[in-house]
């Protein structure tokens, strides 16, 4: 059993004293009851709390989805150069939050970043064969030749054996998504660049499930929702 107001602080959302005032106005529902005290206990699992009836996920740990901008880097630190972190508040960069994998500094779109290392590991492992998609603007045209190479699995010059991966050019003729199942460095514009179309902008859209909102300008991030982790959870489990 643990404490509603520690298990809402925990979140990373509101501060006890936020989670008191919440309480005290009656926003906070547990299984559809009102919460009365903030010292009120329950168990995480089966609680079923939620705020203004949006339902808040009592994990420990916490999961944030960026639009990763231009120009910063993919670390949780750097001596020189902004890094993802500091896009973050300060009550979230002091929680240990790292991006789950790399996107290049001027790579845009999809990060997500959070303090739940069995997650991201999973998540990360080849074999878990996530799919992460890619929006690619390039140099010249995209043709079936290309499509069939990279389905078929290219090996790059310096040997580098890639998995079949997805291309589906676009119709403006200039821009493609790219479905990779790894994250081998540079992997889209060492792919592209080998069959001669070099890679002009590059933009994360998904990761298995989660799809970048697109209310989310360049730099700004948001919590996942419950749905977001669940389905999360729930591709960490099946394989
Ligand atoms: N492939 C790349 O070339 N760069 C990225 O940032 C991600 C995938």
């Amino acid at each position: 059993m643990e404490r509603i107001d520690k298990l809402l602080s925990a979140t990373g959302r509101w501060s006890r004293k936020e989670v008191k005032e919440l309480v005290r106005q009656g926003r906070v529902l547990a299984g559809g009851r009102v919460v009365l005290r903030p010292e009120e206990k329950g168990d995480p699992a089966a609680l079923c709390l939620t705020v203004d009836g949006v339902p808040v996920d009592c994990s420990p740990f916490v999961y944030v989805m960026l639009n990763k901008p231009e120009g910063v880097l993919s670390a949780t630190e750097d001596g020189q150069q902004p890094t993802v972190l500091d896009l973050l508040p300060p009550e979230l960069r002091q929680r240990g939050l790292f991006p789950v994998g790399r996107l290049d500094k001027d790579t845009t779109g999809l990060l997500l970043l959070t303090d739940d290392g069995d997650l991201a590991h999973r998540l990360l492992s080849p074999r878990k064969h996530v799919d992460k998609v890619y929006l690619a603007r390039v140099d010249g045209v995209v043709v079936s030749e290309d499509i069939e190479a990279l389905a078929a699995g290219l090996t790059l010059a310096d040997g580098t054996r890639c998995l079949p991966a997805g291309l589906k050019p676009l119709a403006d003729g200039r821009s493609c998504l790219v479905t990779l199942r790894e994250g081998k460095y540079h992997q889209v514009k060492r792919m592209l660049a080998a069959r001669g179309k070099p890679v002009r902008a590059l933009h994360r859209l998904s990761m298995g499930p989660l799809t970048l909102d697109g209310e989310l300008k360049p730099g700004k991030w948001r919590f996942l929702t419950l749905q977001e982790r669940t389905e999360l959870q729930r591709l960490d489990c099946a394989t």
